[in-house]
């Protein structure tokens, strides 16, 4: 039985997710990014006579340490090594002494930045149509930075980078359509499931809800039954209508009983009594 072991993990290991997790459950709905781990660079120009400025961003969502250190680029010209987004302005002016000057070094996403600062949103009623990430980050130059990505469930493109939307007030907007953007659950909605813990769990409670409901019409039914039963055939009144009256009478007792048995066995010895006590 692998259901008691995904419900206990559940309820005792979501509460922990503290750092920044690529394998991570937005409103209940469960997500794989760890196939986007891996630096990733996109840049956007814009034509500012005489020269060419460039917003650079390099990001590396799943890695904990972040982006790390690039060789031959100096230290000032480079975010923090524990930086999951950076952003790079930089100018191009071919004429000029130093033709790619960089201009400005913003770490959008430290990756030491408190849990409440990282929100992740489904989009679309189940969470279909992706995953919004939306990171807010230090100041920069008096403005606080913000990351707006947006990851966008897709089976058919497989962009190896994200796209640049715009950098604007602060906010870094990306897009990206990626299969790793989907939930889950729907990764193969026909496919028959494989124990994946989505489906498994999601037919356990079923199956409790089944039985639940089914117990509680089963009685309806038998309880109705009983009584039209008795009121026919013997013109029963009162108590006496109720089917099986002398069984009913004893439950409480019986109850009583079997909580009486469980203490027992739960405080005492080890000894078994009867199973109650080897439920593990
Ligand atoms: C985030 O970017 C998307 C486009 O990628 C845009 O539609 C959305 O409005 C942006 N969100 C915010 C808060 O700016
Ligand atoms: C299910 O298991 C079969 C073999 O046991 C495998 O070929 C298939 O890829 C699995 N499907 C999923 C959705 O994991």
């Amino acid at each position: 039985m692998r259901h008691p072991i995904h419900l206990l993990s559940a309820i005792f290991l979501l509460p922990l997710v503290t750092p920044f997790s690529c394998s991570l459950t937005a409103s209940s709905i469960p997500y794989d990014l760890s196939p986007l781990q891996g630096i990733r660079e996109v840049s956007k120009d814009t034509a500012t006579p005489p020269t060419t400025s460039e917003a650079k961003v390099k990001m590396e969502l799943c890695e904990p340490d972040g982006i790390g250190k690039e060789d031959g680029v100096a230290d000032e010209d480079q975010c923090p090594p524990n930086t999951k987004v950076c952003l790079t302005l930089l100018n191009h002016k071919p004429s000029a002494s130093d033709p790619d000057r960089v201009t400005a070094v913003i770490p959008i996403w430290p990756a030491d930045i408190p849990d409440e600062d990282v929100f992740t949103t489904p989009m679309g009623k189940n969470g279909e149509q992706g995953l919004k990430i939306y990171v807010q980050g230090a100041d920069y130059a008096g403005v606080r930075q913000h990351l707006n990505l947006t990851l966008l469930c897709s089976q058919s493109d497989t962009a190896p980078n994200p796209t640049f939307v715009s950098y604007t007030s602060g906010l870094v907007s990306l897009e990206w359509s990626t299969p790793d953007a989907c939930p889950r659950s729907a990764d193969s909605p026909t496919a028959p499931s494989n124990g994946s813990s989505g489906k498994g769990g999601l037919s356990f409670w079923g199956f409790i809800k089944f039985i639940f409901w089914f117990s509680i019409i089963g009685l309806i039914a038998y309880f109705g039954i009983g009584i039209f039963y008795n009121h026919q055939q013997y013109s029963a009144k009162g108590w006496d209508l109720i089917p099986h009256r002398d069984f009913w009478r004893e439950v409480p007792v019986l109850l009583q009983d079997l909580f009486a048995h469980l203490f027992a066995g739960l405080r005492g010895n080890n000894s078994e009594r009867g199973g109650y006590s080897s439920l593990g």
